[in-house]
C-alpha cells in the first residue's frame, strides 16, 4: 500500500493520491507527534535470559512498573514471591491467580511484608531465613513507593516515620540488610542481581545528615516531592553502601562476590501512582488529569516501557562482569548526577547511621504493641465477662458430640447454679441439656443404648 502511494506520486504526481490534501494539511503534525510519542517512549531492552528455576522477590509487584516486572518474570519461568501488603486480601488473591493464569506460571506467590511496618518487613526475612535448607533467591526487585500528593499532611508508617522515607527507604533498607545473609551465601555460580527502582526526583532530595528521618525539618506540604527525592537519593546511597559490604564480606569458599546491586530509573510514566500524584486524591485532580491525558500519553511513558530499563539491568551480561552500584536509565548505565554517589563517607555514615534509628524504632514500636495488646487483653476480659453468661448458656444448648464434652457441660451448669461439683457428675444425655431448665431435675442414669451408641460412635 504505502508502495503504491509512492508509486502513484511519482509517475502520476501527488493529485492521484486520495485525500492528498489532507495529508498536506495533518501530515506534518501526525509526523511530529508521532516522533516525540516514539522518543518520549524511550529505550528497550535487547536482552533476553532464561529465569527457569530462578526466584526473585519483587516490592511493589501489585500495580504500576513492578506488575510488568512480575510479568515478564513470570513469562520467563521464574518463580515470584510477591512481597504485598496483606496475604488475606480477596483482591491480592485474585490478582495472582489472574498473573498465574496469564504467565501460564503457576509459580507465582505472596507473602505479607507490608512496607509500612518494620516488624512486618522483620517477620517476612525471618521466615524466608528460617527456611531449611536455605532458599535460593536469585534476584530482589524493590519497586514498591508511596508518593504523598502536595497539599497533604505529613503521614507516618505504623513506627511513627514520615510515610515517603519510611515506605520507600527505611523498608527497603531493612528488607535488603536482614535479607543479606542469604544473598552472600548463594552458590559462587550463581548471578544474583539486586534492582533498586529510583526516581529523577533525587535530583531534588536534600540529606541532613543530623536529620535522615525527616524528623526536625518541617514537612514541606506543598513541596512533598523533596521529601520522596531524598527518600530515593537515600535509597541510591544505600545501594552503593551495600554493594560495598558485599564486596568485603569474605566467603567461606573464597569465590568472588555474585551479588550485584544496581539502581534504575524507569523515566516518567503513566501509573497508577502518578495518577493519584497529579488528582492530589480528590475528584477535582481526577478531572484535571484526564483532561491533560492527552499530554500524559504524549510524553510519558507506560508501564511496559518504563520497565524496559528495569529488565535491562536483570537480563544484560554487563552487569554480571561489573562491579555493582550504578545507576541505569534508557537501558545504559549513566554517571549520577548528585555529586553524594561519589561520597563513600557519607555512605558509610548514612547506612549506620539508618542502622541505629531502625533499631530505636523496633525498639519502641515492639514496647508499643505489648502495651497496646495488654490493653486490648484487658477490654476483652471486661467485656469478655459480661458475655460469659450467654456464650455458656448457647454452648449448653448445642448437642454435644462426646462423653467429655458432656461431663464439661455439667460442671459448667453445675458452676453456674452454685451447685458443688465435687461428687463425681452423673453423665446428662444431650436431650437433657438442650433445655437448660430441666437441669434443675435430678439427672438420670444414661441409658445403656444411648451410652453404647455414642462409645461406638467414637
Ligand atoms: N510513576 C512514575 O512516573 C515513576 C517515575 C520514576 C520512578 N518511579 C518509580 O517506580 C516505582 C514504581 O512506581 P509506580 O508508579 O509504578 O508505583 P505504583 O503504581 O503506585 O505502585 C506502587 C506499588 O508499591 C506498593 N506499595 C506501596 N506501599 C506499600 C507498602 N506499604 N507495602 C507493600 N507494598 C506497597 C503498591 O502496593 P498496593 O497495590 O498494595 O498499593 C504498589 O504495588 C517506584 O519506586 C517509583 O519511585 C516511578
Amino acid at each position: 500500500m504505502p508502495i503504491d502511494i509512492l508509486g502513484s506520486i511519482i509517475f502520476e504526481g501527488t493529485d492521484a493520491v486520495p485525500g492528498w490534501n489532507y495529508i498536506k494539511q495533518y501530515g506534518p503534525a501526525v509526523a511530529v507527534i508521532g516522533g516525540i510519542k516514539y522518543y518520549f517512549g524511550g529505550s528497550s531492552n535487547t536482552w533476553e535470559r532464561d529465569l527457569h528455576g530462578k526466584v526473585f522477590l519483587v516490592t511493589g509487584g501489585t500495580a504500576g512498573v513492578g506488575l510488568e516486572v512480575v510479568h515478564d518474570l513470570g513469562i520467563r519461568g521464574a518463580q515470584v514471591v510477591l512481597l504485598v501488603r496483606s496475604t488475606e486480601d480477596s483482591w491480592t488473591v485474585d490478582f495472582v491467580e489472574d498473573m498465574r493464569t496469564r504467565t501460564d506460571n503457576f509459580m507465582i506467590y505472596a507473602e505479607e511484608c507490608d512496607l509500612n511496618s518494620l516488624h512486618s518487613v522483620r517477620k517476612f526475612a525471618t521466615k524466608w531465613l528460617d527456611n531449611k535448607p536455605p532458599r535460593r533467591i536469585d534476584g530482589v526487585i524493590c519497586c514498591a513507593s508511596e508518593s504523598i500528593p502536595a497539599g497533604k499532611e505529613r503521614q507516618f508508617t505504623t513506627d511513627r516515620v514520615e510515610k515517603q522515607i519510611g515506605v520507600n527507604y527505611l523498608a527497603h533498607y531493612h528488607l535488603l540488610t536482614l535479607l543479606s545473609p542469604a544473598l552472600k551465601v548463594q552458590p559462587p555460580d550463581r548471578d544474583v542481581r539486586v534492582v533498586i527502582v529510583s526516581c529523577a526526583s533525587q535530583g531534588l532530595g536534600q540529606i541532613d545528615e543530623n536529620d535522615i528521618l525527616w524528623e526536625k525539618r518541617r514537612y514541606p506540604q506543598k513541596q512533598p516531592w523533596q521529601v520522596y527525592g531524598t527518600s530515593k537519593l537515600m535509597l541510591g546511597l544505600f545501594a552503593c553502601e551495600i554493594q560495598r559490604r558485599f564486596e568485603s564480606f569474605e566467603r567461606k569458599d573464597k569465590a568472588a562476590c555474585n551479588v550485584r546491586v544496581n539502581i534504575v530509573n524507569p523515566g516518567f510514566m503513566r501509573s497508577p501512582s502518578t495518577r493519584r500524584f497529579v488528582s492530589m486524591g480528590t475528584v477535582w485532580g481526577l478531572l484535571v488529569y484526564l483532561l491533560l491525558y492527552p499530554l500524559f500519553y504524549l510524553f510519558f511513558k507506560s508501564t511496559s516501557q518504563g520497565a524496559q530499563s528495569i529488565f535491562y539491568a536483570l537480563y544484560a551480561p554487563v552487569f554480571k562482569e561489573s562491579y555493582g552500584g550504578n545507576l541505569v536509565s534508557e537501558c545504559k548505565i549513566i554517571e549520577p548526577a548528585r555529586k553524594e554517589y561519589g561520597d563513600e563517607e557519607l555512605q558509610k555514615h548514612l547506612f549506620d547511621a539508618t542502622e541505629k534509628h531502625i533499631a530505636t524504632l523496633e525498639r519502641n514500636s515492639a514496647i508499643q504493641r505489648k502495651k497496646n495488646e495488654k490493653a486490648a487483653e484487658a477490654t476483652g476480659k471486661k467485656t469478655g465477662a459480661s458475655d460469659n453468661g450467654k456464650s455458656a448458656q448457647a454452648s449448653l444448648a448445642e448437642k454435644s458430640t462426646s462423653p467429655s464434652e458432656l461431663d464439661e457441660k455439667l460442671r459448667m451448669l453445675k458452676n453456674s447454679l452454685g451447685v458443688s461439683t465435687a461428687s463425681p457428675d452423673p453423665l446428662l444425655r444431650p436431650d437433657q441439656l438442650s433445655d437448660p431448665s430441666s437441669s434443675t431435675k435430678k439427672p438420670s442414669k444414661p441409658s445403656s443404648k444411648t451410652s453404647s451408641r455414642k462409645t461406638s460412635k467414637k
